[in-house]
């Protein structure tokens, strides 16, 4: 058992903060004043250090830059009315780290260094906690392989790191998606729904031609049919059709099992609908547009929170939404914040107490 008084703790002389403005902050881009950095080396982990955020120094070699063993987390943090600090479903996120770790074949990050870690740092960095409505302070763990030698095997060394980003909103207004049917992010038996970094990097060169179109993002078909919906850019997508919610299923490890995901169908089903998380083909997405029953479709993730999705182009065709008649969408972000900024009763015992 690891606690955080073994954690070696070295802080800053002079925080950042007054350096940088709060107020519009865009997503990821200013870094609080400390991070959290663990090495594992010969089958255990090392001591958690805890400093000022800084470089790292690797040699070229570093297995993780040639062969991708690398994945992350993101979990958000917010001020809540008592001027506490709350993370949202940390519990969560670190039980899909060590899935994604499993899968990429490096090593689980044992809970007390995950969550202990996660604690400590921010109780460091708790200033920098944004106070305003759709921001938060986002948190980054992520693991990567150390090994310094080019051979493809799994790595005998990996660190393991948690960067903390005061941020604002990940998409801004509503979006228009190129349904796409060419490329491919992920099939069964691969790595969809772990969150490993090449699943990114394999996802931008379909987005920049997407992109080239005036479309922000894809919603990814399936790798046979490009036929069945998947996920959209870096969120889970819903479709509220009639008075069901419909979203992919998780079943065949395609897409990545989002805890705002799993969050929204506990709202919607509070809200009154049905909830189903299945196949859901783009021609039945069109009948559905037909027949003016397509009310609504968003996406749900961390960083991107609820995302409306005001256009989806399917090859010439365009389904054009009046997103300002929308409801579902708008009330389930408030429903989710209310509980996030503590305005509501967390009746689902999401928030965790920093
Ligand atoms: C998140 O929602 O936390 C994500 O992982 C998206 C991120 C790649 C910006």
């Amino acid at each position: 058992m690891i606690a955080a008084a073994d954690f070696n703790i070295t802080k800053v002389e002079r925080s950042k903060l007054n350096d940088i403005n709060l107020e519009n902050i865009p997503f990821g881009k200013y870094f609080t004043d400390h991070m959290l950095e663990v090495d594992y080396e010969d089958g255990e982990w090392k001591t958690v250090e805890i400093k000022p955020y800084q470089p790292l120094l690797m040699q070229p070699s570093m297995a993780a830059i040639h062969y991708g063993q690398a994945i992350f987390e993101g979990i958000k943090a917010y001020k809540g009315p008592d001027g506490g600090a709350y993370m949202f479903r940390p519990q969560d996120n670190f039980k899909r780290f060590n899935i994604s770790a499993e899968r990429m074949q490096m090593p689980q990050v044992p809970e007390d260094i995950f969550m202990e870690g996660m604690r400590t740092l921010i109780k460091l960095d708790s200033n920098w906690i944004p106070d305003k409505e759709d921001h938060s302070l986002y948190i980054r763990p992520f693991m990567f392989s150390t090994d310094e030698m080019i051979g493809v095997k799994p790595s005998d060394k990996y660190k393991f790191m948690i960067i903390l980003s005061p941020t604002g909103p990940y998409y801004n207004t509503p979006m228009r998606i190129y349904v796409e049917e060419h490329y491919v992010r992920a099939a069964p038996g691969g790595v969809g729904y772990a969150k490993a970094a090449g699943n990114y990097g394999a996802a931008m060169y379909a987005t920049a031609q997407a992109k080239k179109q005036g479309y922000d993002q894809v919603l990814w078909t399936d790798a046979f049919e490009h036929k069945y919906v998947q996920e959209c850019g870096t969120m889970n997508v819903f479709f509220i059709i009639g008075n069901t919610a419909i979203t992919p299923g998780l079943e065949q490890g395609t897409i990545l099992a989002g805890v705002t995901r799993d969050s929204a169908i506990a709202v919607l089903k509070d809200m009154g609908f049905t909830v189903e998380e299945r196949d859901l083909s783009i021609n039945d997405i069109i009948d559905a547009y037909h027949a003016g029953v397509l009310y609504e479709v968003f996406g749900t993730g961390t960083a991107a929170t609820i995302s409306l999705i005001k256009e989806l182009k399917y090859k010439d065709f365009s389904m054009k939404f009046d997103i300002d008649r929308w409801r579902t969408a708008p009330e389930l972000k408030k429903r989710l914040n209310d509980i996030r900024y503590g305005k509501a009763a967390d009746k689902y015992g999401w928030m965790y107490k920093i």
